[in-house]
């Protein structure tokens, strides 16, 4: 590869003319250099000397034995237990926008629920006008939508408000996923239960030992809240809350209540840990932000980052991230190499959809000079991703949750990558 791009352009066109002369070999048989022929091609590959393994080798598939290295990943330092905790999806190693099930990250505060699905129960109390308790049968008969959504915790990129911290994107972002949901609108639900004229507020709590419990208010959950039993088609895994989670589009990952029994619906929210002591900001004047539901825009170059450093010297570059916002869709990203001195508008590939990930690539010519990196995301309001020293002068030092401030890797002449902040 070296070899064929040297002294070439970095257009489209090279591109195409360097793999049609791999492909005849003429290239390529000597691209390793010297002249010497390169193994790959001329020598006979093991895999082509036996046959495979047949159909039905594995009833439930995996990914290549060679891609072992793509797997969630905790910081053990963080928390205390793995039983309330959680790891990181690996966001440098994805493409796209869909997050795989095995890879999504896990945010438990009591372990992961064993949930048998024919002696679960979800109901329905409070301010009602009947209190219902639905099978997963039940529930099977209500008309169902699918919905792409990102799933992201308050807590994500917590660790970085004072200060660079964690080396590599999975780390100081991976607490976000983005799935297909098939579910059932939460709607649909309530009404068949009959909400009273002053049921104000949902209460939707876990069948899990922590028993989490969350309020939210009835507009929301009359609006895209979903009951989802699917994510990308196949059942929910058991650590994202199966057989039955609540879905809270563009809201922190904590509303989205796993293994959910029960919905009780009142006039006022009930103050619980999760929305007092825990998922509140503290300014600095003492008094703390409460119920910050949406989640902000936010951007993030996956690719290179620490942990996806460029390996293949200067030349032709693929630059690539992913942007969200939980007002909307992400029209527009910004990209600089240089710090900020120059921004280059990135280019979005893959559907654009409300309320879930979007995909961005900026393709350029490595001079081979260190490169600051950074993106800036714009949403469909018009809101522009801030720079953590904006988050900073607005939100003061205290905070944990919602940092979706601009992120910064440094990129030295050897291609390996930093987590450092500038602005
Ligand atoms: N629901 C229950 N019942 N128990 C939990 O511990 N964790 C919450 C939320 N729902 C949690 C829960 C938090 S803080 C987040 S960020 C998301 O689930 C994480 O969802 P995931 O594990 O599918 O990534
Ligand atoms: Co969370």
């Amino acid at each position: 590869m070296d070899k064929i791009f040297k002294g070439m352009k970095p257009s489209r066109r090279s591109f195409l003319t360097g793999a049609a002369a791999a492909g005849a070999g003429a290239v390529a048989t000597v691209a390793k250099g010297q002249g010497a022929p390169d193994p790959a091609i001329v020598e006979q590959q093991p895999w082509r000397t036996f046959l495979g393994e047949g159909v039905d080798a594995y009833p439930y598939g995996m990914p290549s034995e060679h891609e072992a290295h793509v797997i969630r990943r905790s910081v053990p330092w963080l928390t205390a237990d793995p039983i309330s905790s959680v790891n990181f999806t690996p966001l440098h190693e994805l493409d796209g926008i869909i997050t795989p099930n095995g890879l999504c990250f896990e945010r438990h505060h009591g372990g992961i629920a064993e949930v048998d699905p024919a002696e679960h129960r979800l109901m329905i109390n409070g301010l009602v006008d009947k209190q219902m308790v639905f099978t997963m049968d039940d529930l099977k008969r209500f008309p169902r939508e699918n919905h792409v959504y990102f799933l992201e915790c308050a807590a994500n990129s917590g660790m970085e408000w004072a200060g660079a911290q964690l080396n590599g994107c999975q780390f100081t972002h991976g607490m976000i996923h983005n799935v297909m949901y098939t579910g059932i609108p939460l709607r649909l639900l309530l009404e068949e239960a009959g909400v009273k004229t002053n049921g104000k507020w949902i209460m939707v709590e876990g069948a899990d030992a922590a028993g989490m419990n969350r309020s939210i208010p009835i507009e929301k959950a009359m609006d895209d809240c979903l009951i989802a039993f699917k994510m990308n088609g196949e059942a929910l895994r058991p650590e994202q809350g199966y057989p039955v989670r609540l879905v809270v589009p563009g809201w922190e990952g904590n509303m989205w209540v796993k293994w959910l029994r029960r919905i009780e619906v009142g006039d006022q929210p009930w103050h619980a840990r999760e929305e007092t002591s825990k998922y509140t900001d503290l300014l600095e004047n003492g008094t703390a932000r409460r119920f910050t539901w949406e989640m902000d825009a936010k951007s993030v170059i996956t690719n290179p980052s620490p942990q996806a450093p460029i390996t293949h010297g200067p030349g032709p570059t693929v630059l690539t991230g992913v942007a969200w916002s939980g007002r909307g869709t992400i029209p527009r990203v910004d990209v600089t190499i240089d710090g900020g001195k120059n921004w280059h508008q990135a280019r979005m590939s893959g559907p654009s959809l409300n309320k879930s990930m979007h995909r961005f690539y900026f393709e350029f010519d490595w001079d081979g000079t260190p490169l600051l990196l950074q993106s800036r995301a714009h949403d469909s309001t018009g809101y522009v991703q801030p720079t953590k020293n904006e988050l900073r002068a607005i939100r003061g030092e205290n905070s944990i949750y919602h940092n979706n401030g601009i992120q910064t890797w440094y990129v030295n002449e050897q291609g390996i990558a930093e987590n450092v902040e500038i602005s």
